[in-house]
């Protein structure tokens, strides 16, 4: 007898309606975090108006009270009591006050010469020439809610990704699926006659308790099916981060949002979706209606000219509008690898990894004068103040130990550089720092001029490896999790990794260590970039539209933080159209593409593959995919690189 609703149906088909629409192999790349399994569940969990709630935290500032973080006269996080009174973080002090007279404004601690530990300091904001910011206390609150992120998670199944000083990715995939075969028992027993390919049994119909999630409505076509394993994997994984969510606010008194979905894009965008203090879950069924009504120039990677270019190529302003052109007609207007990407991204597919191997590279610390220094006294006081600054950080790396150090300078429009080795055996203190800072200072002076000097930064990397090949995942974390922060955002939210590209650029990174052998060399160079290309592009990346929740990832960056006088125009990039909202985020960029042509030239390759900084939003997916304008110095493409045929050609 064929049931009314399948009136021709066959048993079979009657039998395959009960199934679950995903296979037992489905169910096992969930145990192996498969990035391309459908069940996959990712979370993102960023703190609400960060910076702002550890001065409130520390200070013991009740929850209500309208809270500010000042930079000299600028505001770098405003807490959601004042964002009602219209307080914002373009705002100046004196218009914040004014909007806001009971707003506490609490100016960040800065490093000071002469001290040799940062301090808050009452006439921090009036010594924009003497003191360099310090975003220590924030990393130290960092880094004890990643460690509780990490501890409230099981050891065995977690997989934790640092992706800036305030958020991290959780892929969750490994625990929801222990727990869908604790809870669902039928899904335990082996596939039928051993085939993986077949399919699972329905999970039971029962109501979903979704607590007090922000669900993301389903898309229209799909609201009348039943739920299937996608969903409930989705829900478990909303239950363990509501917990961890907790976990944070009790022990630690930090509020946190999140969102939850089967990849990095979504579940980012579904963080910034409800704040403060939410969780946005945003299931398979839903990802089309949740992304429709974003405009492609508000998703990752869609910023700057390549969202404009692929706005302006076809018309469109919206997802949805861009949701009709065929995969075909990308391809022939982005090319292939882009217009595969783009076709696939504006469909909320990314199967890119949340990946807790992630290693300091190198530590940075940097100041950008306006106006210039003159002076080699200058200089050294902040040499001194550079070296305190990494000796404290390099601290918390206890048993990794660089082996160069880089000073670079900026004078007369130009990044440049000077690199020499750090001797094993003496003790790596600050005093030795300095030393090796003033002998590298003294080696650019007796080359050439330095003066006036616009930008001065001193670096340290290529990091020994000895204990990284036993070290259990949760150690990484622990350690270089500021350099994870900036190695993620190097690799994340700029560039999507096509397949094929994440291994190259695992062998760049790796090749830190080369670095050693250019001993004292000269280098008419920036940065090494073996060795701080991660920081130098995460430098950049954090240099996104300021308040854009949506694409900007920004990771509390002191370079960026040390705006002196900083405008809010904005400005491009001559070679790839990056936009910026900040003169000096340009500056950086620019110091990159420089920096990049250096490095190829000088080892004589072309590796189209280093990412430029913030200039990722400009970008097609396949990294720099240039058009000419963009390709290395002098216009040439690089081998490896490919024309963006906007327009079609
Ligand atoms: N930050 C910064 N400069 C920027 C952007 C951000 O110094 N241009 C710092 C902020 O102080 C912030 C932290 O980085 O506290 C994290 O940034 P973000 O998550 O973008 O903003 P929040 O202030 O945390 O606010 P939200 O609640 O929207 O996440
Ligand atoms: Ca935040
Ligand atoms: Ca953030």
């Amino acid at each position: 007898m064929s049931s009314p609703q399948f009136p021709e149906s066959s048993p079979v088909t009657d039998t395959s309606s009960r199934k679950s629409q995903f296979t037992y192999r489905h169910l096992c790349q969930l145990a192996s975090f498969a990035p391309s399994c459908p069940l996959r569940v990712v979370a993102h969990i960023d703190l609400d108006a960060f910076y702002a709630q550890c001065e409130m935290v520390r200070l013991g500032i009740p929850e209500d009270q309208p809270l500010a973080v000042q930079q000299w006269q600028n505001l770098i996080a405003v807490n959601y009591p004042a964002r009602g009174f219209g307080v914002g973080r373009h705002c100046t002090i004196t218009d914040a006050k004014k909007l806001c007279p009971n707003l506490v404004a609490q100016h960040v601690a800065t490093w000071r010469e002469g001290d040799d530990k940062w301090a808050y300091r009452e006439d921090a904001a009036a010594n924009v020439a003497s003191d360099k910011v310090s975003l220590d206390p924030y990393r130290l609150q960092s880094r004890k809610i990643l460690q509780l992120i990490k501890e409230t998670l099981p050891s065995n199944l977690q997989r934790v990704e640092k992706a800036s000083i305030d958020e991290v990715f959780c892929d969750l995939s490994a625990q929801v699926h222990s727990i869908l075969l604790e809870r669902f028992p039928e899904l335990r027993s082996p596939p039928p006659h051993g085939d993986l390919t077949g399919r699972l049994p329905r999970p039971p119909v029962v109501a979903l308790n979704w607590m007090a999630d922000a669900l993301v409505d389903l898309d229209e076509h799909a609201e009348s099916q039943d739920p299937d394993w996608d969903d409930v994997a989705i829900l478990i994984g909303s239950e363990i981060i509501r917990d961890v969510r907790g976990q944070i606010r009790e022990e630690l008194r930090y509020a946190c949002s999140a969102g939850i979905a089967n990849n990095k894009l979504l579940s980012k965008l579904g963080s910034a979706y409800k704040k403060p203090n939410q969780q946005t879950v945003i299931r398979s069924r839903a990802i089309q209606h949740f992304l429709s009504d974003f405009k492609i120039t508000k998703i990752r990677n869609f910023g700057g000219k390549f969202g404009d270019n692929v706005t302006s190529t076809f018309g469109v302003d919206t997802v949805r509008e861009l949701l009709p052109v065929t995969l075909d007609q990308m391809k022939l207007k982005l090319g292939d690898d882009t217009g595969t990407w783009v076709y696939n991204t504006i469909r909320g597919v990314d199967h890119s990894e949340v990946s807790s191997r992630t290693q300091i590279k190198s530590m940075l610390s940097a100041k950008s004068f306006r106006p210039a220094i003159h002076t080699v006294e200058q200089a050294t006081r902040w040499l001194r103040i550079f070296a305190a600054d990494i000796s404290s950080r390099l601290g918390e790396e206890n048993r990794r130990r660089p082996r160069t150090i880089n000073l670079h300078y900026r004078h007369d429009g130009q990044m440049k550089s000077r690199q020499a080795p750090i001797a094993q055996g003496k003790a790596l203190n600050e005093q030795l720092l300095f030393d090796l800072s003033r002998t590298l200072l003294n080696q650019i002076l007796s080359e050439g001029n330095v003066w006036p000097c616009m930008n001065l930064s001193l670096s340290v990397g290529g990091f020994e490896d000895s204990v990284v090949g036993n070290m259990g995942i949760g150690g990484f974390l622990v350690k270089g999790e500021e350099a994870q922060a900036l190695r993620s955002s190097a690799k994340d939210p700029g560039f999507p990794i096509l397949p094929g590209r994440q291994a190259a650029k695992r062998r760049r990174l790796d090749g830190a260590g080369e670095g050693i052998h250019r001993f004292f060399i000269r280098h008419n160079t920036t940065n090494d970039h073996n060795a701080s290309e991660t920081e130098d592009n995460a430098k950049g990346l954090e240099d996104l539209v300021p308040g854009d929740p949506v694409t900007g990832l920004r990771n509390g960056n002191e370079e960026k933080n040390e705006a002196d006088g900083a405008s809010s125009e904005s400005s491009e990039c001559s070679r790839c159209g990056a936009s910026f909202d900040w003169p000096q985020s340009l500056q950086s960029h620019q110091d990159w593409h420089l920096a990049k042509d250096l490095h190829d030239e000088e080892r004589g390759q072309s590796r189209a593959t280093i990412h430029p900084p913030a200039s990722a939003r400009s970008k097609g997916p396949s990294g720099p995919a240039p058009s000419s304008k963009r390709a290395g110095r002098g216009g040439k493409m690089e081998h490896g690189q490919r024309k963006l045929t906007f327009g079609g050609s």
